[in-house]
């Protein structure tokens, strides 16, 4: 790849392809490394700089592949090694960069280790790997302490021979011991496994949960009893525990063992910007999401704060802020932006919207937060089907739901298969192009019978659709020397407005408000996320400016 004076992750927009539900190549109704290879043009063609890839090892799929049974090979399901391989020389030849996702926190029951520490039996150097305890109580039957699951129930599942395991996550997702030499060792090697075949970073699962305490004490409460609020940062023992960056620190050894600028994002849930800055120092990761930015609400205030917030801690480590509006786990942001009050939400808590959907508002929104999000200092993250404008789908039918939260919440929480469904590329009809023709099997999540309209097909060209409005802002975004790394600055505005300056000669307004408002001081206008209102930004619209 050729190399650039910055390092590219400092700029980048990545586009993230949920394996399962990007495109199938062999037609079992579920997508593959073939459907990728096929669609690279189209990735291209939209401007991104790279692609994260959602784990594609093998796997039983109890968390559709974030169980991983082998760490160095990829699952039937979605093709072959060389496949892979195949597909990162060709991302390159494309100009693509390519960071598939790594799950350090925990492996798949099946994987050899957990398999061989099943049957070594308790106090075993086996199980010393992952996190065996005896239970509470004269019998031992009650697990070792009070953690739960985040899908739901106990984190803790009783074996047999009387000892229970961790998984903070499924049972079927045993959590491994960070303090075992092993585990380090064998992650390191895992990550050359992978530099050696090209790729040019990992996205880190679960990064702020590898450590636990020693003693694995009872859960502290996370929120203020008088208040009701959430602590600023309590000692939790096993979210974002300090000690989780010596790991990282070699991590960053092991990349810099390699040529070329290989990189980092952590998937890193912190109560503060400065917890999450704690994850990007010098010597540790390059970049982590900034969840702070997807969980904020539709608001000016909380917007700004969080924007200067970020800016600010990231800034004073000296790491690139990175910006993110959707992924594989959370609500569709059209449809969370669709709602008459849309509420801040608290790291690892169930977000459920409210209230009736209005969808034209929540696109109208979108438009506007893909504008500010792409024209503001940092990388960005852009997930497969946002570019379309996709909702979630939210009246997928019970029986046909999967994410393993809806079995362990006891069918009170229906999981995030909605933003999961297999994306539509062409047609009239399901499935819209994720399937070839004629194929056997029907998309794994039925897609609803309106996304005709949503198809790449049908908004390729319809200057009006957000797909242009995508390939048109991340085209601009590569030319406009102020866009990417770098800072901004704020500017006056009407209340409900948000305008910020990035050099040389580069505005972006978003109204937030419910007026219409004229555009600040430009020499022209290089976007905007929809037609004016006469010559005036209407509520909920963006624009960038030259200057
Ligand atoms: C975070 C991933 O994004 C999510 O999809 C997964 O279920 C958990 N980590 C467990 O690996």
């Amino acid at each position: 790849m050729p190399g650039t004076a910055a390092p590219w992750w400092r700029n980048a927009v990545i586009y993230q392809i949920y394996i399962r539900s990007f495109a199938d190549g062999n037609g079992d109704g579920v997508g593959d490394i073939a459907g990728i290879r096929s669609r690279l043009p189209y990735l291209k063609s939209l401007g991104i700089d790279a692609i994260w890839i959602n784990p594609w090892y093998k796997s039983p799929m109890a968390d559709h592949g974030y169980d991983v049974a082998d760490y160095r090979d990829i699952d039937p399901l979605f093709g072959t090694l060389a496949e892979a391989e195949q597909l990162i020389e060709e991302a390159h030849q494309h100009g693509i960069r390519v960071i598939p996702d790594i799950v350090p926190n925990h492996t798949s029951d099946q994987h050899a280790w957990f398999q061989a520490a099943l049957a070594a039996g308790p106090g075993s150097a086996e199980r010393d790997r992952y996190i065996f305890r005896p239970g509470r109580g004269p019998d031992g039957s009650k697990p070792p302490n009070d953690w739960v699951s985040a899908f739901g129930g106990p984190a803790w599942t009783r074996l047999p021979d009387g000892e229970w395991y961790l998984h903070l996550f499924a049972p079927q997702q045993p959590d491994l011991n960070w303090q075992n030499p092993d585990v380090h060792a064998e992650f390191e090697s895992i990550l050359r496994f992978w530099f050696r075949r090209g790729v040019d970073g990992f996205r880190i699962d679960v990064a702020h949960g590898l450590i636990k305490h020693p003693e694995l004490p009872d859960l502290p409460p996370r929120r203020d009893p008088d208040s009701g609020q959430p602590w600023q940062h309590v000692d939790h023992p096993h979210w974002d525990r300090d000690e989780v960056h010596d790991i990282f620190r070699a991590w960053r050894k092991v990349a810099d063992e390699f040529h070329g600028d290989r990189s980092f994002v952590a998937e890193a849930w912190t109560d503060t910007p400065e917890r999450l800055a704690a994850y990007v120092r010098q010597d540790g990761l390059h970049t982590s999401f900034n969840f702070d930015f997807l969980m904020s609400s539709w608001h000016p205030q909380d917007l700004r704060a969080v924007i200067d917030n970020s800016l600010a801690m990231l800034g004073a480590v000296g790491a690139p802020a990175t910006w993110v509006l959707s992924n594989h786990d959370v609500v569709r942001h059209p449809s969370r932006y669709g709602r008459k009050a849309t509420k801040r939400w608290v790291a690892n808590e169930t977000y459920r919207p409210e209230g009736p959907l209005d969808l034209e508002l929540g696109i109208r929104r979108a438009r506007a937060a893909a504008l500010l999000m792409l024209a503001l200092p940092g990388g960005a993250y852009v997930y497969q089907g946002e570019e379309l404008g996709l909702p979630e789908v939210e009246d997928l039918p019970e029986d046909v739901l999967q994410d393993p939260v809806w079995e362990r919440s006891g069918h009170t929480e229906r999981g995030r298969d909605g933003c999961r469904v297999p994306i539509p590329w062409s047609g009239q009809s399901t499935p819209y192009g994720f399937s070839p023709d004629g194929a056997p099997a029907a998309p794994w999540l039925p897609q609803p019978a309106d996304w005709a309209e949503y198809s790449v097909e049908a908004q390729t060209g319809d200057e009006a659709s957000m797909l242009e409005l995508y390939r048109t802002a991340l085209h601009l975004r590569r030319e406009h020397p102020a866009l990417g790394d770098g800072t901004l600055t704020w500017l006056d505005a009407p209340d409900g407005v948000l305008a910020f300056n990035r050099d040389p000669g580069f505005t972006c307004v978003v109204n937030l408000s419910t007026e219409a408002h004229p555009l600040p001081d430009h020499t022209a206008i290089l976007l905007t996320s929809g037609p004016l209102d006469g010559g005036l930004l209407a509520p909920d619209q963006a624009a960038w400016l030259a200057v």
